[in-house]
C-alpha cells in the first residue's frame, strides 16, 4: 500500500500540483549505460513507473498522466514494439488490482483501437473496474499522439456544425477542449520529462499551454518517488503568471 502521508510535508504555502504529467524517456540510453539489451531498459523503465505513482499520492497529486508511447513510438523496429506491448500486457495483468486496492482510478487516452484486441479489453475492464475511485486518476497515454487527438476533435466538432447540433459562434475553447481525449481532465500544472531532451514529442499540445516544465537529466529508469518530491518542491517555487502582471 501507498503510505497516506499529504502534501502538508512541503514547505510552502502555494499548492501542490493538480495535475502532473510525465514523459517518461531514457530507457534506451539507460540500457546502454548499464551493458544490457533495450527490452531490458523498457522492463525496467516500467518498474519506476510505481515510483511515480508512489510520489504523486504521497504529494497529493489527484491526477498522474504518464507518456507510455507515443503515436509515433509505432514507427520503432518491430521487435521492440512488441516488447513495449508484452510489457504493457504483463504490467496491466499484475498491477490492476493493486491500483484499484489503493484507490487509484486508471484512465487510457490515445488512439486505442490500434492496440492489440486483448489489451484493448484489459483497458476497457480496468477503466470500468477502477470508475469510481477517488484517490488519484492515473492517465495512461498509449498510442497517444496530440495532433491526431486535435485533429479527431476538430472531426468531431465539424461534424456537429453539420448537423446542425452546434453553431458555428458557438465553437468555444471550452467546446474543444471538452472534446480532446482528456475531457473532464484539468490541464497539467507540471509536465516533467526525464533524460535531458527539451521537447514535447507530440504530448498533449493543446492543454500544456500554461503548464510548467522540468527537464530532468535522469534516466526514467533511474527515476525514484524522492525525485518527484523534488520535482514538486521546484514547482512550488514557479510563480505562475497566465499573462497577468507580476
Ligand atoms: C522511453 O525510452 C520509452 C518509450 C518511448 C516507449 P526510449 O526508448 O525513448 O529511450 P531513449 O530515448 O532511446 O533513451
Ligand atoms: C516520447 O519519447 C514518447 C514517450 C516517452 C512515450 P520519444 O523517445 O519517443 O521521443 P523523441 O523521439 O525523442 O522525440
Ligand atoms: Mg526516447
Amino acid at each position: 500500500m501507498v503510505p497516506d502521508t499529504t502534501s502538508a510535508a512541503y514547505s510552502s504555502s502555494q499548492s501542490v500540483p493538480q495535475h502532473v504529467a510525465v514523459i517518461m524517456d531514457g530507457n534506451g540510453r539507460w540500457a546502454v549505460r548499464e551493458k544490457v539489451s533495450r527490452g531490458q531498459g523498457h522492463k525496467k523503465g516500467s518498474e519506476a513507473v510505481r515510483q511515480a505513482i508512489e510520489g504523486a499520492v504521497e504529494a497529493g497529486v489527484s491526477y498522474l498522466t504518464l507518456y507510455a508511447f507515443s503515436s509515433e513510438n509505432w514507427n520503432r523496429p518491430q521487435e521492440e514494439v512488441s516488447d513495449l506491448m508484452g510489457l504493457l500486457r504483463f504490467y496491466l495483468s499484475r498491477e490492476i488490482k493493486r491500483l484499484h486496492k489503493e484507490g487509484i482510478k486508471l484512465k487510457v487516452i490515445g488512439h486505442r483501437e490500434r492496440l492489440a484486441e486483448d489489451i484493448q479489453k484489459m483497458v476497457a475492464q480496468a477503466e470500468a473496474l477502477t470508475a469510481d475511485n477517488s484517490r488519484l486518476t492515473l492517465v495512461i497515454a498509449l498510442s497517444y499522439g496530440a495532433r491526431e487527438e486535435i485533429t479527431e476533435a476538430a472531426k468531431h466538432i465539424a461534424a456537429k456544425v453539420q448537423s446542425g447540433d452546434v453553431a458555428l459562434e458557438d465553437i468555444s475553447e471550452d467546446l474543444v477542449s471538452s472534446s480532446l481525449q482528456t475531457k473532464g481532465i484539468p490541464d497539467p500544472d507540471l509536465i516533467i520529462r526525464t533524460s535531458g531532451e527539451q521537447r514535447l514529442s507530440n504530448f498533449l499540445l493543446w492543454q500544456a499551454a500554461y503548464a510548467e516544465f522540468l527537464f530532468l537529466d535522469v534516466l526514467w529508469p533511474d527515476f525514484t518517488k524522492e525525485i518527484f518530491h523534488e520535482a514538486v518542491q521546484n514547482y512550488l517555487t514557479r510563480e505562475r503568471r497566465y499573462g497577468a502582471r507580476p
